[in-house]
């Protein structure tokens, strides 16, 4: 059923990090696209004015994106400030006036998850909660508990219809394609399940680390910041069944069975680091033990999956920047030709970023009279110029109210349940070398071959 459309856009933390480096530039493409002519509010504590926001916006699509001049005019013609401190109601108060009648606001909690219900409280203390949507961003509280009281605050004021758990990796086009890829396609379906799967790798590796994040990373860490949520997320899209009915919900639904299949991480299937030199930085405790790093073996105990290893690895201030997916197929039973033995098993590669590519790697035979081959990769699709970006996607879903790729309450709590049991001290950390592959301690959770390291440019020409 078509949902009304919110007729304005209220963003907290407008001055803050992540509106800085994602949201002005899905505004101004979605102003660009036509997908944005309702007011944009900005709230922030910072002694800002309009034209200083405007200018900061200025700065983020230059820095963040491409600086389009009509589409910028127009976003800055939307644009309205509203500053003051959360705790205070005097702020709220002035939300609303310069809301100025309209009916249907969508508030975007871009501010650390501390702040939630101070302000979700402060919006519904000045009745401009009715009729609203909100976004929360992820992680969705620090543990299970937390993920509950969050959602209990949350169901406060907003019925379920109204909240938008925003993972922007499910926004991401390629991200999108691994369900389109999976379920469009016929040949898949027989080999992906225990018979034919060996084991599969997800990689998300950063050459770069907090970049001034310091004070939020060092209360998450790798697992809470993207291991249970982007990561889980990802290796549910590859875990799930069909949906036994059409319509979104029942992809939704089938992604929360994924998630219950997932065995609770253990001790022994975690190996935690941090790089040299992060206690250095700043916000950052000077005697940290918070991981920058994290190599994780996922045991997913499905009719589909017992037995087939899901590696999962993310790190900070590695050697490239690239989140790819690697699905590794069993050998076949006898090896025909010997020059087969020491080559790559068929695999299928799904890079996530930061281009998109998805492949096949197959033997081929080499021209010439002997029986030797090289490997292949049959890439089945490349990126496009002009792709919309997640955030563009996922705040245009929310203003229209649809939350299929939003994440639901249920698979947020299957998700802490996973990682629950390996969360704080409670595995080794091993510090590492910028640079590098992460502690050499990770190579031990894999038995039989090494993890496979994306290279940075691959099939991006
Ligand atoms: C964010 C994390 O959710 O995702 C960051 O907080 C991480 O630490 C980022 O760098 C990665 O997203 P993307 O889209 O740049 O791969």
């Amino acid at each position: 059923m078509a949902q009304p459309q919110s007729d304005a856009l209220v963003v907290f933390g407008v001055t803050g990090d992540l509106a800085f480096k994602q949201i002005f530039p899905a505004l101004q493409a979605m102003v660009r696209h036509g997908h944005l002519s309702v007011p944009v509010l900005g709230v922030a504590r910072s002694e800002y004015n309009l034209e200083q926001l405007r200018a900061r916006a200025r700065q983020s699509v230059e820095q963040h994106g491409k600086f389009e001049p009509d589409a910028f005019r127009k976003l800055c013609g939307l644009l309205r400030f509203v500053g003051g401190d959360y705790e205070d109601p005097t702020t709220y108060e002035r939300l609303k006036e310069t809301l100025a009648g309209c009916q249907r606001p969508l508030y975007y909690l871009a501010i650390p998850p501390s702040l939630f219900t101070t302000v979700v409280e402060g919006i519904a203390r000045v009745g401009a909660a009715t009729n609203a949507r909100v976004v929360v961003e992820k992680p969705f509280g620090r543990d299970l508990a937390s993920a509950q009281v969050l959602n209990v605050t949350l169901h406060q004021f907003f019925p379920e219809s109204a909240i938008f758990r925003i993972d922007h990796y499910l926004g991401k086009e390629p991200v999108q394609n691994l369900l389109y890829y999976r379920f469009a396609n016929s040949f898949l379906e027989p080999i992906w399940n225990r018979n034919y799967v060996e084991r599969v790798q997800i990689t998300m590796a950063e050459r770069f680390g907090v970049q001034g994040r310091g004070r939020f990373y060092d209360e998450a860490g790798a697992i809470r910041d993207v291991v249970q949520n982007h990561l889980l997320e990802v290796a549910s899209l590859l875990a799930m069944e069909a949906p036994s009915a059409r319509g979104d919900e029942a992809v939704r639904d089938e992604k929360t069975q994924a998630f219950r299949s997932m065995l609770p991480l253990e001790p022994s299937d975690v190996v935690r680091g941090q790089f040299r030199g992060y206690r250095k930085e700043e916000g950052v405790a000077p005697d940290s033990d918070m991981e920058t790093f994290a190599a994780v073996r996922l045991r997913i105990d499905s009719w589909r999956w017992a037995g087939v290893p899901f590696y999962i690895r993310a790190g900070k201030c590695l050697p490239v920047t690239a989140t790819e997916v690697l699905v590794e197929l069993k050998r076949p039973p006898v090896a025909l030709f010997p020059d087969c033995a020491a080559a790559p098993p068929n695999r299928f590669r799904f890079r996530l970023s930061p281009h998109v590519v998805l492949s096949l790697g197959a033997r081929a035979k080499l021209p010439g009279e002997r029986m030797r081959g090289e490997d292949v990769e049959l890439i089945a699709c490349h990126d496009q110029k002009d792709e919309m970006g997640p955030y563009e996607r996922l705040l245009g879903d929310a203003m229209r109210g649809d939350q299929m790729l939003f994440a639901r309450q249920d698979s947020v709590e299957e998700a802490w349940r996973v990682v629950e049991p390996v969360l704080g001290n409670a595995t080794p950390l091993h510090q590492y070398d910028s640079g590098t592959w992460g502690p050499a301690e990770a190579d031990r959770l894999l038995d039989n071959g090494g993890w496979f390291n994306p290279e940075q440019d691959w099939a991006c020409g």
